[in-house]
């Protein structure tokens, strides 16, 4: 990460400028600390999420996908705990009557009035309510789930029972969650709309230590393989009076942000509290019987949960290069190559040469149906190198004159901005071996 001040405005403002991140409902004056992601942000993000589902998914055979609804029914956040426990401790500026989360509020000064004094803290339920069907009644009351993780419990033995998996297995999901955050705030780091990526891995409980140590390794491993530098991450065991309360051990990743070290992702021992809490709450069987013991038993649960924007925001703050002088300055994400939104861009050397741009149209449209791949041929190439420096398309390929003749083509790297001609036949191959 670049050792910046302003590098929170500077990724906020190419964020902008390039269709990554747009202020949600902005011609209405925008929605508070609401966000979406624009055509290179859907991009970004969903590389991030099929990267988690290939490396967790789809390349283990212990492990099952997951999509289940963001509505749940209520008896679910009964049996959680989440009806009673997940609040968040809010306070109120006796002058102004702002309201924070307690422990946000580290200096003690309300930072709209400048007042010292508060209210005693009360829970507040971070949970979004509303209901199900046209009448307003206590019956229908419904919550917008608060995390993905109630699913792969509730949904446990269905799973179980269709895939004939053993122990130990896991069952992942990405989806959005809701929690209506007192303090949300640092651009998309803390929303009260979110997505999640999950694991619920279950487990035999005597082999918990074991595999809470595999999936602090496997979280580590995906640091790296998003280009989050390791330097910059602390695993920070969480003490027990701060603990969820489901949870036995907890370890916090979390990443130096530029506004403060604060939680990336979090790996949690959650024993076999949720199983068993659905199974007294709905009376179903929530045990798994070992084939080779018959053994039966509720299993044990180890969690890595990830955040796709925190990651997104630390991939984002990783990448971010600047480079040559203030008069001649080069904006340049280093995105690893799996997560560019475009992994090469084809333009021809003038746009009112139509013999160019018909041999450039022809490799566009051979290689896009390979990689994500983007055009320009708008202004000068410089320009041009520019903006997909700016989104971080790892290579550019120029169609010139020469290309006509000797069937070559010029392809520019985006981190060393070399150049060199390759033959055009040959450019799937050289993509592809340099992109791997
Ligand atoms: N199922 C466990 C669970 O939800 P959590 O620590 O509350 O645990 C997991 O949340 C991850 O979800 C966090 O580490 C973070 O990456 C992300 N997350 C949580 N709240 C968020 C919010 N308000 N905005 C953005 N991401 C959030």
């Amino acid at each position: 990460m670049m050792n910046n001040d302003n590098l929170m405005e500077k990724i906020i403002s190419l964020c902008k400028r390039r269709g990554f991140i747009f202020p949600g409902s902005e011609i209405y004056g925008g929605l508070a600390n609401s966000y979406d992601f624009g055509p290179m942000g859907v991009l970004l993000k969903n590389n991030i999420k099929q990267l988690w589902w290939k490396k967790f998914v789809l390349d283990r055979d212990d492990m099952v996908g997951l999509d289940a609804g963001i509505i749940m029914s209520t008896r679910v956040w009964e049996a959680s705990g989440h009806l009673k426990n997940f609040n968040d401790l809010l306070v109120e500026c006796k002058k102004c009557h702002a309201r924070y989360r307690q422990d946000d509020l580290e200096k003690k000064v309300c930072v709209s009035c400048g007042g010292k004094e508060f209210t005693q803290a009360q829970n507040f339920n971070t949970m979004f309510k509303t209901n199900l069907g046209p009448v307003e009644t206590a019956e229908n009351e419904v919550y917008l789930r608060p995390e993905t993780a109630q699913a792969m419990f509730v949904d446990f033995k269905a799973v179980l029972d269709t895939s004939r998996k053993r122990l130990p297995f896991g069952i992942a999901q990405i989806g959005k969650a809701f929690r209506n955050e007192i303090t949300p705030g640092n651009f998309i780091f803390r929303t009260r709309e979110f997505e999640q990526m999950e694991i619920e891995y279950f487990i035999a409980e005597k082999y918990w230590k074991k595999h809470f140590e595999q999936w602090m390794e496997e979280m580590k491993n995906w640091i790296a393989a998003v280009g989050i530098n390791e330097n910059n991450v602390k695993f920070v065991d969480v003490p027990d009076n701060e603990r969820a309360h489901y949870s036995k051990r907890t370890v916090d990743v979390e990443y130096k942000y530029p506004f403060g070290q604060k939680e990336l992702y979090g790996l949690a021992y959650r024993t076999d509290y949720d199983l068993k809490a659905h199974a007294s709450h709905s009376g179903k069987d929530m045990s798994y019987t070992d084939p080779e013991t018959n053994e039966k038993f509720v299993p044990h649960v180890i969690e890595p949960s990830l955040g796709v924007e925190r990651t997104l925001l630390a991939v984002l703050l990783e990448a971010y290069h600047e480079e040559g002088s203030d008069k001649d300055k080069r904006v340049v994400l280093k995105l690893k190559p799996a997560l560019a939104p475009y992994k090469v861009a084809v333009f021809p050397l003038l746009k009112n040469k139509p013999e160019l741009v018909k041999k450039a149209r022809e490799i566009y449209d051979d290689l896009r149906q390979q990689f994500p791949t983007a055009w320009d041929d708008r202004g000068n190439v410089g320009k041009r190198y520019y903006a997909q420096d700016e989104i971080g398309t790892p290579y550019c390929i120029t169609v010139d004159f020469d290309s006509l003749e000797d069937k070559k083509v010029t392809v520019r790297d985006r981190d060393t901005m070399k150049q060199e001609r390759v033959e055009i036949e040959s450019l799937p191959g050289y993509l592809k071996g340099n992109l791997s």
